[in-house]
């Protein structure tokens, strides 16, 4: 069964948060909070591969992160190389498709060549596209989509736009997700979340488990999509998703 047919979200995006308060509670190290937070996205990996989700795009890093202090951006950027050579053979035999989304420029040359080297390992996979948003903002994927057209001298049309941003390789996410018990976007997929499903859950990132997904997912079905049409219209079959326009 197709994830479309069984009502599971092709796209799920999430907002990894909460692990510094994670942390906090166990009057342990915030950096210590973010080596759990990325035990909760191999888990999270997983059962997105067991349900048959097509597209996972995780934010776990963003444009603004960089105001933090020095040791805990320097703990994350340490991570970063840490979980890229520990979790990407791994990532490699589970089919999964690794894309990091985000401005390359201000990494470091050995996160930048990791980041190549993950992505070219797993370019073969097809069971599930991995997005991890790293030194990524939904302005910064804006602007820069907008400035891509303006050297090419082609018109700022929507279409365009859509294919100049970040994640064109993959439909507009169905299901939003944001742990930690915040309700803000915080500069996630600002233009792709146009019509995505907001869930907001208390969890903190680092206790979001199988079911806290199914929550989520179970959610979702319920949520009726209109796309700006009627529930007549939704109910009578003539929906039609504007990505498909
Ligand atoms: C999200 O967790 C991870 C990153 C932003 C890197 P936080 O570190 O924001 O955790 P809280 O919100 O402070 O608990
Ligand atoms: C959003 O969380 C960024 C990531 C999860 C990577 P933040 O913790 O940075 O968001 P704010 O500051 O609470 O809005
Ligand atoms: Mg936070």
């Amino acid at each position: 069964m197709s994830s479309q047919s069984s009502g599971v979200p092709h796209h799920i995006a999430i907002v990894m948060d909460g692990n510094g308060r994670w942390a906090t509670r166990r009057f342990l190290p915030r950096v210590a909070g973010h080596k759990q937070g990325v035990e909760s996205l191999r888990r999270c990996v997983k059962a997105c591969v067991d349900r048959g989700v097509g597209v996972l795009t995780v934010f776990a890093f963003s444009s603004e992160n960089w105001n933090r202090p020095v040791e805990e951006v320097s703990g994350l950027m340490d991570l970063m190389v840490i979980a890229l050579g520990r979790e990407v053979p791994k990532l490699t035999q589970d089919g999964v498709r690794l894309h990091f989304i985000g401005e390359r420029g201000g990494l470091s040359d050995k996160i930048a060549a990791g980041l190549i080297q993950a992505e070219t390992a797993t370019a073969h996979n097809t069971r599930l596209v991995l997005n991890v948003c790293f030194n990524y903002g939904g302005r910064w994927d804006i602007a820069r989509a907008a400035a891509q057209l303006a050297a090419r001298g082609e018109p700022l049309t929507e279409a365009n736009l859509d294919a100049a941003m970040a994640l064109s390789h993959v439909p507009d996410p169905d299901l939003f997700v944001r742990t930690g018990g915040e309700q803000r976007l915080s500069n996630f997929l600002l233009w792709q979340s146009a019509y995505a499903e907001l869930f907001f859950s208390d969890r903190l990132w680092p206790e979001f488990d199988e079911a806290a997904l199914d929550e989520a997912i179970e959610a979702f079905r319920r949520r009726e999509r209109r796309f700006g049409q009627t529930s007549a219209q939704v109910a009578g079959g003539e929906r039609r998703d504007p990505q498909a326009a």
